[in-house]
This record gives C-alpha cells, structure tokens and sequence, in this order.
C-alpha cells in the first residue's frame, strides 16, 4: 500500500491509484471536481482541468514539488506524496481560471435548461466562479439537433469532456458520433445526421455533465427537484434493469441510471428501460433514492422529513386563519388528467385546463 496525504489528510490506496480516486477515499471536499473523468470509462480524463491539484511533495523519494499544478485524474500517487487540493490558494485560483475558460461558451441557460439542478457545471460555477466574464468576443453557437427520437444535442452547451464519444464506443457495439473539426470549430457530430439509435445510447445523457445531451421524453417536462426520486428495478433481458425512477406525485416522468455520490452512474441501463417503461406499473418499487442534502433535489426528498408546525397559527396566538385561498384551484396547473410525461415537446397553456375543459392532453 502506498501512503499519502491530501490536505494534511493521510491515506493508504493501492500503487496505481490516481490522486483523483485517493481523494475520493477520503471524501467530502477533498475530492477534487470532475467533469470529464468518469470511473468506468477507459481512457477519460485529462480534458477539462477542472481537477487540477498541487503536488507539494512528489515522493519521499524525490521530495521536489512538482513544478506545475497536475491534473489529479491522470496523476498516480507515490510514497510520501503531499497534494493540496482545497488548502492551495493556487488551486482554487486555477480553477477559477477553468471555470471562467468553461463559461466562455457555454451560455448560462440554466432557467430553460433540464440540467439545472443535476449540473457539474452549475455546481462548479456556483463553486468557483466569477461574478462576471472578462469575454468580450461573439459566443460560439449551434443549431439544436436532435439525435435520434430519444435524444437532443444542445452543442452550444458541449464542453467537449468526451464523455458520450467513450460511453458510445465502450458501451455500444457502433459508435456513430464524434468530435469533429480542431479549436473552437470542434463540435460532437454524427456528421451526416445519423441518429444514435443503439439499445444502450441513452448512457450518453446520463454521462454528459451538463445539459447538451438531453432525453427528448422528459425535456421541458419539469424541474429536477419537483421530482421524486425513487429506486426501482424490472426483469429486462437487456441491461441490469436496476434505476432511479423520477416521480411527480405517481407518474413516472423520467428514468436514469442510478448514480453514486460523484455523479456516475453504478451500471449502463437500456432504452427499453430508460424511455419505453415510463408507467409505474412497469416497476417494482424498491423505495426513495437516497439524496445528499447538498443537492437541490432533496427539496422534494421526503424519506426523512418531520412535518412542520402549524407557522400561522403559532404566530397568530394559536388562532386559525379565517380565509385561506388554495393555489391550485386557481391557477389550474394541477390538472390530475393531464399526464404531463405523455405531452410531446414542452407544455404549455395549451395542455393544461382552460374554462374547466381539459384541451389537449397529447399535444401532437
Ligand atoms: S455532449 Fe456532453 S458528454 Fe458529450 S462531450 Fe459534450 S459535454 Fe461531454
Ligand atoms: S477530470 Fe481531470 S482533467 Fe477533467
């Protein structure tokens, strides 16, 4: 076993074990953000340089520092090592850095955008960014284009971490996207618009960090945290059929994998899973998904919750409202008929009850 320590923090890992991993061991904030590195991808890493770290010490053998901040995901650790990572005011400055690089393309759509909520790159922003950019020059911007019928491409919010190109070569058996041209006129294409259409593409969305994969069945369909995430399984002859369902109230507006504390996913799901079996009748329920309490989505996580006191009773001395307007009657959004995953596209007035009449429940 080899020693180290991260942050003043000791830790023993295997020889082999990246600074990245070794840092996910200890936890918490020690662990360095990534946005391209991905466990079970082969080969991913080493692209965004939002993990970078200073190596203090290089080993015990060659104590020099390292001359520049590494990048943890690619960095092996050795005997004796002393990286910082959230005690280097290099590395927070450097990262910083990232984020403002990261942001000089990717617009910040995160009211309209289905990854808000779910974003590494929202987290990293809110993390270390800046107030404002110092970017003066015309944003490079792309068509949408839809990948298949399941799939949209938002290229305009690629970071071109290549996650999906290694999902779509490791986990199908024919990868027809890539990147293609070099710099700022590198984009992920299918070139001559082939859709993605193989029984394990879906991965794609779960392994982009921010929104330019998104799944065209859920897409406008709600906010992240007013779901209900619950954990699920069914018999598939495809994949392991183990997922998190995403519930308002018992609908089932969206399936994924289920995900770890870093934000990837335990195993690869099938379409067939993840946007033919949208009825909860099709799964059987294993219980909510746990959530950590730093993300958004634990606003809607009821596994632990303690039911509030009365708030205008105990300010009122104890006296009860006389009047009480319900919302929902009002503003009509509630519509129980209205099953909001059957809606094609975003819903608008339209599918909802206007003069007490349901109109359009399945918009064409
Ligand atoms: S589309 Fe998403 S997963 Fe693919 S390279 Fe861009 S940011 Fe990464
Ligand atoms: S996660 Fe290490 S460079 Fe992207």
């Amino acid at each position: 076993m080899i020693k180290l320590t991260i942050d003043n923090i000791s830790v023993e890992v295997e020889p082999g074990t990246t600074i990245l991993q070794a840092a996910r061991m200890v936890g918490g904030d020690v662990a360095p953000p990534a946005m391209c590195f991905y466990t079970k991808l082969k080969g991913s890493g080493g692209k965004c340089r939002t993990c970078l770290v200073e190596v203090a010490k290089g080993s015990t053998a060659d104590p020099r520092p390292m001359p520049k901040l590494v990048a943890s995901c690619r960095t092996t650790v050795m005997e004796g090592m002393e990286v910082k990572n959230i005690t280097s005011p290099k590395v927070l400055d450097a990262r910083k850095g990232v984020v403002e690089f990261l942001l000089i393309n990717h617009p910040l759509d995160c009211p309209v955008c289905d990854q808000a909520g779910e974003c590494h790159l929202q987290d990293l922003g809110y993390e270390h960014g800046a107030e404002a950019t110092r970017y003066e020059f015309k944003r490079r911007t792309f068509e949408k284009h839809d990948l298949g019928k399941y799939i949209q491409l938002h290229m305009t919010r690629c970071i071109l971490c290549y996650r999906c190109v290694f999902t779509a070569d490791q986990v199908t058996d024919k990868r027809q996207h890539g990147i293609l041209s070099r710099g700022d006129h590198s984009e992920i294409a299918t070139y001559i618009e082939k859709s993605l259409d193989n029984d394990f593409i879906g991965n794609v969305i779960d392994v982009c960090p921010v929104g330019a994969l998104t799944d065209r069945t859920f897409r406008f369909k709600n906010r992240v945290w007013f779901t209900k995430p619950v954990e699920a399984h069914r018999n598939c002859d495809k994949c392991c059929g183990k997922v998190t369902l995403w519930q308002r109230g018992e609908e089932v507006l969206r399936v994924t994998g289920r995900k770890d504390q870093w934000g990837e996913v335990n195993e690869w799901i099938c379409n067939t899973c993840r946007f033919e079996t949208k009825k909860t009748s099709d799964w059987t329920i294993e219980g909510p998904t746990k959530v950590s309490r730093h993300s958004v989505i634990s606003q809607g996580h009821y596994e632990t919750m303690v039911k509030p006191n009365e708030t205008f009773s105990a300010v009122h001395g104890g006296r009860n409202p006389k009047l009480l307007m319900d919302i929902h009657s009002v503003s009509e959004v509630n519509t129980p008929g209205v099953d909001l995953s059957l809606i094609q596209g975003p819903a608008t007035s339209d599918d909802f009850v206007t003069n007490s009449k349901v109109l359009n429940p399945s918009k064409p």
